[in-house]
């Protein structure tokens, strides 16, 4: 095997960074995008404002390329194979995992083998909970998740206690946003098998403190699992650092394919677990009665993998690396604080999450006064603006904040300020549409009206804004 494939086709040569370097440079106008030409479905709708990343990102032309290249030269089934174009599929396959690794900052040897690739967070995450929970839960013990999860990090530890007899406790933000330390420590303990948190929040778009949450949960023994769906398209993530013992995140989120997941964990852990799925390939020798099974990560990939979507992610990983970390979280915060400002500019939309858009990882939820998320989702639409309105799959974390459901505008750095300038025309339209007089009328009198409770009611009843921007 060449070097080249060991660590992947997808490499980013000097010549690439230095041409992402000079466009990255043009990157800090927010005007207009000088990324939007990488994404196909961007370009071919240059009218739409596509504001919902957070749910699915766009691909650029290199991941959807790259897609179709594996089928067209090295479509064949890998692992399985012993003539050379499974080979050639296999090593796809084995370059992208290798490339994970690194991703995630992993630099060891042997670390590829960790990666096992799922079809998404939400199956990473189910394969913890019916396999792993299972060798470590009791009754009375104790799994501790926040009340920020997604429904993908959640209902599978209501299902893994329910199953164990264990009990499931929730760790709650302050109203900045962050769980505390305090919280932390109040919450996790001796009981505490697992701690499994989500890195940043789709709904308020925090991100939390989870390497010092993992030296808690170790303090007391405890496992600690992270659900980075929401996190890696924004920032590095180097699980290394964040001493973590499972990480997961999806494909489609960072550019990638849909149907393509990774779940990272230590080794030993891995090596533990029985297997989630059963069938071809996932084995070592099976008889009449029983079977044993193959190493770790093909003990957990049952069945034909998706090779041309794990090629796919790798082109979509070189993508990010192209672009830099840097030159996204720059772009996106500048948009973020663009987006927060024009929307406290209307009176009639309250924004959900911390006052400070720097807390803000690419989104912005918000609520327009008495009027339902799925109506103004309804009517941006009418005006061509993408949005995700409803319970966004989180909803003690609205039942929390005494709201049940609201809007999202979620940013990628592909954004620009046209696509806010086109949200805001388009909320006024909405207020128009359904008021009629004058989206600049100052609303005093609405403000004690329980309509209002839509957005900014708190369970204890206090009216005061939901951290609202002030
Ligand atoms: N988890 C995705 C979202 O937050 C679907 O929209």
């Amino acid at each position: 095997m060449t070097d080249r494939k060991l660590h992947g086709e997808h490499m980013l040569t000097e010549q690439g960074k230095a041409e992402w370097e000079s466009r990255n440079a043009q990157a800090s106008a927010l005007a207009e995008s000088p990324y939007k030409k990488d994404f196909p479905l961007l370009s071919h709708n240059p009218d739409l404002a596509f504001l919902d990343s957070a749910a699915t990102a766009q691909r650029p032309k290199a991941v959807l390329e790259a897609q179709k290249r594996f089928y067209e030269k090295m479509n064949a089934n890998a692992l399985r194979g012993l003539y050379s174009l499974s080979v050639r599929a296999t090593e796809a396959i084995n370059g992208a995992r290798a490339h994970v690794a690194r991703f995630i900052g992993l630099t060891g040897k042997h670390d590829a083998r960790d990666i096992v690739f799922c079809r998404n967070t939400s199956e990473a995450l189910n394969l913890l909970a019916y396999s792993y929970a299972p060798t470590v839960l009791e009754p009375g013990d104790e799994v501790c998740i926040t009340i920020m999860e997604h429904h993908s990090n959640l209902i599978p530890w209501q299902q893994a206690c329910r199953a164990a007899g264990a009990k499931l406790i929730y760790m709650y933000p302050g109203d900045d946003g962050l769980i505390s330390e305090d919280e932390m420590r109040a919450k996790i303990g001796p009981r505490t098998k697992i701690v499994s948190a989500i890195h940043v929040s789709n709904v308020l778009g925090v991100a939390n403190d989870v390497k010092l949450m993992g030296q808690i949960a170790h303090e007391f023994g405890a496992t600690m699992i992270v659900d980075g769906a929401q996190s890696v398209p924004h920032f590095p993530v180097d699980v290394t650092d964040l001493d973590c013992d499972f990480f997961a995140f999806s494909g489609h989120k960072v550019f990638g394919p849909m149907g393509i997941g990774v779940l990272w964990g230590r080794h030993e852990l891995l090596d533990a677990m029985p297997p989630f799925l059963t069938g071809g390939e996932m084995i070592d020798a099976v008889t009449e009665q029983d079977a044993t099974w193959a190493p770790v990560p093909e003990k957990f990939e049952a069945g034909t993998q998706d090779a041309a979507g794990i090629y796919a992610l790798d082109a979509a990983l070189t993508y990010v690396e192209g672009v830099g970390y840097d030159a996204m979280q720059a772009r996106e915060q500048a948009l973020v604080a663009q987006c927060m400002r024009r929307l406290s500019e209307l009176d009639f939309v309250r924004i959900i999450g911390p006052a400070d858009p720097a807390l803000h990882h690419g989104v912005v939820s918000f609520n327009v006064c008495t009027i339902h998320p799925h109506d103004v989702a309804s009517i941006l639409d009418m005006d061509n603006v993408a949005i995700r309105a409803g319970h966004h799959c989180a909803q003690p974390l609205l039942a929390h904040l005494g709201i049940d459901s609201c809007c999202r505008a979620s940013l990628a750095f592909y954004n620009d300020s046209a696509d806010i300038d086109r949200l805001v025309e388009a909320l006024k339209h909405v207020w128009s549409m359904f008021h009629g007089y004058g989206f600049a009328r100052p609303l005093p009198h609405l403000l004690p009206d329980p309509k209002w409770g839509n957005f900014q009611k708190r369970r204890d009843g206090d009216i005061t804004p939901l951290w609202a921007w002030q």
